[in-house]
């Protein structure tokens, strides 16, 4: 009696630490996520990572995994700012590492990106341009670095993130000089450099239905019409959590699937209001489960990226304060119920 008493204690305390311990909750599938992607008829389960960070010597070894990851993005070194800080003046070293470390493990390589309106060079965002200047300016950028990766990518960003959530065009220094046409000038160049890469338009909050994906639907039958080469749409998948509509995300990569493109989650993440319970980490993987299903249930969705592994690296906490732990290994390097999310959504694509 005394022991069934203590033994009763002892489960309620257990429950309790549970209860408000955030990492409390562990994964328990074995399967690796490449691996089972793979099974599942994509191409990749993989990461976006960054320069920095390989010297973490714990994240990189799980990073080389290739049963693990079977792709790579880099997380900033392949954007105009560190490849052409000044005009004409390229620097690929940063990209070129990870590209080597794609190449020594095995992995496929999207390459992140082209033309966006971020992380741009002083002398591209506060010059002075017409569009006599800035056209030849997009070419020479986009042909230098699609050339310098000519044959090593899967896939290029070319265009990343050209709308606002309202569904009209951002008003970006390459929109306001030019009009849309930098959209075409630019997937052509990159088309003509590196002929066999899948040229993409990558975006968030494409996930769900609204004026977004009806502009992006309404953009990519624009570029159809017009001849302008492009094969994908990324929807980066920048989730808060409980707030993933599969059926929503379905809709979305069909009607751009049946435009004969492909699709892929390029930048997937689930970020939890902190501090996060368990409860949190249960929805959260639900919520990975769903996304995952739904590029399973879709043939032409090529992949699943996630906006790196491991809350260690995670860019949420720092760009969306009081938010965090979106990624589905914890700091530890430990996995969370969100990998069983993952593992589960790949192992069952016959279901
Ligand atoms: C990861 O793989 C690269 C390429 O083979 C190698 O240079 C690096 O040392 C590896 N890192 C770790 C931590 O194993
Ligand atoms: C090129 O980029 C690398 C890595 O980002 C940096 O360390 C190096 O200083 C740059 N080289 C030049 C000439 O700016
Ligand atoms: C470029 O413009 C931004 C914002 O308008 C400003 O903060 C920055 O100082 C400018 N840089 C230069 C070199 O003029
Ligand atoms: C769309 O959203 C952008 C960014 O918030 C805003 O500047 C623009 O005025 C909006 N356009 C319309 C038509 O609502």
């Amino acid at each position: 009696m005394l022991l069934l008493a203590s033994a009763l204690f002892l489960a309620l305390v257990q429950a309790s630490v549970a209860l408000h311990t955030s990492t409390s909750a562990k994964a328990t599938s074995t399967v690796a996520l490449n691996t089972a992607a793979k099974a599942a008829g994509k191409l990749y389960f993989g990461t976006a990572t960054d320069n920095p960070e390989l010297t973490d010597k714990a994240y990189a070894t799980l990073l080389n995994n290739t049963m693990m990851f079977g792709q790579l993005t880099p997380g900033n070194t392949m954007k105009w700012y560190a490849t052409e800080p000044e005009k004409n003046v390229f620097n690929f070293t940063g990209g070129d590492q990870i590209v080597a470390l794609a190449k020594a493990t095995g992995k496929i390589i999207r390459g992140h990106n082209l033309i966006w309106h971020n992380q741009l060079p002083d002398w591209v965002t506060n010059g002075s341009w017409t569009p006599e200047t800035l056209a030849p300016v997009i070419e020479t950028h986009v042909r230098t670095e699609a050339s310098h990766y000519a044959g090593k990518m899967y896939s290029w960003d070319v265009i990343n993130e050209p709308l606002y959530d309202n569904g009209t065009m951002r008003a970006n220094v390459f929109y306001q000089t030019l009009d849309s046409s930098y959209i075409s000038i630019a997937l052509r160049a990159a088309h003509a450099a590196d002929p066999k890469a899948k040229l993409y338009i990558n975006d968030y909050n494409l996930e769900s239905t609204g004026p977004k994906i009806d502009a992006m639907v309404h953009l990519v039958k624009n570029l159809l019409a017009a001849g302008v080469p492009i094969h994908g749409i990324g929807f980066q998948g920048h989730f808060i959590l409980g707030e993933v509509y599969p059926s929503q995300l379905q809709t979305n990569m069909e009607r751009i699937t049946a435009l004969s493109l492909e699709v892929a989650v390029t930048e997937l993440d689930i970020r939890i209001k902190l501090p996060a319970t368990d409860a949190d980490l249960e929805q959260q993987k639900a919520d990975y489960m769903s996304v995952v299903q739904t590029c399973v249930a879709v043939s032409k969705c090529v992949g699943v990226t996630v906006w790196d592994y491991t809350d260690r690296h995670s860019w949420i906490p720092s760009f969306f304060p009081g938010y965090g732990e979106a990624c589905p290994w914890d700091v530890n390097l430990v996995r969370k119920p969100a990998y069983d999310g993952i593992a589960m959504a790949f192992k069952n694509c016959t279901m």
